[in-house]
């Protein structure tokens, strides 16, 4: 298994004909998405929309929410399937995903790389990074990491033989599915199914439709029904159902920190219902830092933090917001942050910027969030706008790239995620690096990821010391953003969440609930033990 290789869509090439008929296909069209129960399509009388980001006026789905009644159906189909699903072979299992893998990398691509570009607002290339690559990279190695697991067996005495069993969670996995990424629903449903588990699969209403060409996709490849259900839902109204069921056996969430820690503490008050202890997974963001240092290539300082902190308008986990620049370096570091600043295009994704250049965009839940950060910044004492700051949300939510310079390292600014595209600076006088990397350690109660940018050995080493427990995902002259399935694992703890690594080994045993078998081939024969005659 080999990460999917990554196209250009340069001019007069195959893959961009095909995904400008794509796209031109879903031109003004509102696609109608139901629930799905088994092999049931149900609709309630909840009918909700996505919108194009970019485009308020264009419906891309109408869809509608699962009650609590639809919710509580699917529950007890999916733990009626289980059994028998949890029974079959792991590699008959994995083949639907290696299926599902190379049906997007062919035929599909360029249908589910459009829906997550009109629905998603990503540009061509964060559409194929997320819907194709790393989709198809999740459903690979991970059916690849399931096989393998078989293989890692206890060692055998004389007389007998160990086996250890891989079964699935007895009970269904919740699976709360963010907007950002189209391969993060995928993997989150497709995963644990993998393990012979049942899942019930919350997409985001605002990746309605490019999860469901995943779901459909799955089932294509032949995933029975009743494994997946498909389940648009309020989040409190699904949180409630799952956390209500004695069946309840996993949740994996992707969101923010209130809201999985409002699912855990459900959790906990269920926790008599329960027939299992129920596993809970989450990830829930970051407030990624940039460190340089004085020793640091200016360059690669730029061009990292400029993909890494805006970036599908840094709604991105991993996304770069706070930078530490020496004093001596600001000046330059600045000048060719605002050179490149200029070039960068704010747009409707599927229209005219479609091919090049960076677009800067915001969903409508942050939309509103991250003004509030633009005002805050616009009236703070300690906080100077060096680029952009502005938004407008007219005919779709915009906002320009923000960079801002604070003079205090523990502002708010500092410490909160922004999940937009807004990056603050702190200038610190060179002398002062090592105060500067604890502070970088102690400012925020996050942990995803971050980068050292430095070529002075020593100072790489350090840094690498005091910032041990302030990144999962740890960078040297590198980016902060941009994992890859296999070759980075991706995750944090402290609030960034439970740091499970997907994209790991180790990942798939998460969703696997061990049993082990002795079998011994040589009868008892005696009760009494050889000091006792
Ligand atoms: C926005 O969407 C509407 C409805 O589909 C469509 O008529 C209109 O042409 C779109 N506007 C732009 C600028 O694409
Ligand atoms: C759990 O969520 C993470 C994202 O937070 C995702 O990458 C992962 O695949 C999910 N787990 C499963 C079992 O699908
Ligand atoms: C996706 O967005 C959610 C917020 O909806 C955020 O908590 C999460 O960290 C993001 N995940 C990634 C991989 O960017």
């Amino acid at each position: 298994v080999k990460n999917e290789p990554i196209l250009g869509f340069k001019e007069g090439s195959q893959e961009r004909k095909e995904l400008l008929q794509a796209l031109q296909n879903l031109h003004g069209k509102t696609e109608e998405i139901p629930c799905v129960v088994g092999d049931e399509q149900v609709w309630t009388k909840d009918i909700r929309y996505q919108l194009s980001p970019c485009n308020h006026s264009h419906k891309v789905a109408k869809f509608c929410y699962a009650d609590k009644e639809l919710i509580n159906k699917a529950i007890l189909a999916s733990v009626a399937a289980r059994r028998e699903w949890d029974l079959k072979p792991v590699q008959d299992r994995a083949q639907i995903l290696f299926k599902a893998a190379d049906v997007i990398s062919g035929p599909r691509r360029a249908e589910v790389l459009a829906k997550t570009m009109i629905g998603q607002a990503k540009t061509v290339i964060q559409a194929e990074i997320d819907a194709a690559a790393e989709l198809i990279d999740f459903f690979r190695f991970n059916a690849k990491h399931a096989i393998e697991l078989q293989s890692q067996q206890p060692i055998d005495a004389p007389g007998s033989t160990n086996t250890m069993l891989y079964r699935g969670l007895e009970g269904f996995v919740a699976a709360v599915a963010p907007f950002n990424f189209t391969a993060i629903g995928g993997n989150l449903a497709g995963t644990p199914a993998l393990m012979g588990n049942v899942v019930l699969w919350k997409p985001s209403d605002t990746a309605m439709s490019a999860s469901y060409a995943v779901y459909k996709i799955l089932r294509e490849c032949g995933l029975p029904p009743n494994i997946i259900q498909f389940l648009p839902a309020d989040g409190p109204v699904f949180g409630d159902a799952v956390t209500a069921s004695e069946h309840l056996a996993g949740i994996n969430f992707t969101g923010s920190v209130p809201t999985f820690k409002r699912l855990w503490k459900q959790v906990g008050e269920n926790l008599d219902k329960y027939k299992n202890f129920p596993r809970i997974a989450g990830e829930c963001g970051g407030k990624n830092f940039h460190f340089v240092h004085k020793s640091a290539d200016v360059q690669s300082v730029v061009m990292g933090t400029i993909r890494s902190a805006f970036e599908y308008g840094g709604q991105k986990c991993s996304a770069c917001s706070r930078m530490y620049v020496p004093d001596s370096l600001w000046p330059q570091i600045k000048q060719e942050l605002l050179s490149v600043h200029k070039q960068m295009k704010v747009g409707d994704v599927s229209k005219e910027y479609l091919f090049w250049g960076k677009i800067t965009f915001v969903s409508l839940q942050s939309f509103g969030r991250i003004k509030k950060w633009l005002d805050y910044a616009k009236s703070s004492p300690n906080l100077k706008i060096v680029a952009g700051g502005n938004c407008d949300d007219q005919k779709g939510y915009f906002v320009e790239p923000t960079i801002i310079e604070t003079k205090d390292p523990q502002d708010n600014i500092m410490k909160e995620e922004i999940f937009g595209p807004v990056l603050t600076v702190y200038v610190y006088p060179e002398e002062n690096y090592k105060t500067v990397l604890s502070l970088i350690d102690s400012t925020s109660p996050y942990a995803l990821t971050g980068a050292v940018f430095a070529q002075d050995k020593n100072v790489i080493e350090e840094a690498a010391k005091v910032l041990r427990n302030a990144a999962g995902n740890y960078y040297v002259n590198d980016k902060s953003t941009g994992s890859i399935v296999a070759q980075q694992p991706f995750g944090g703890a402290r609030a960034s969440g439970t740091n499970d690594k997907p994209g790991g080994p180790h990942y798939v045993l998460r969703w696997t609930s061990p049993q082990v078998v002795k079998e011994t081939h040589v009868p008892l024969t005696e009760w009494k033990y050889s000091y006792m005659t």
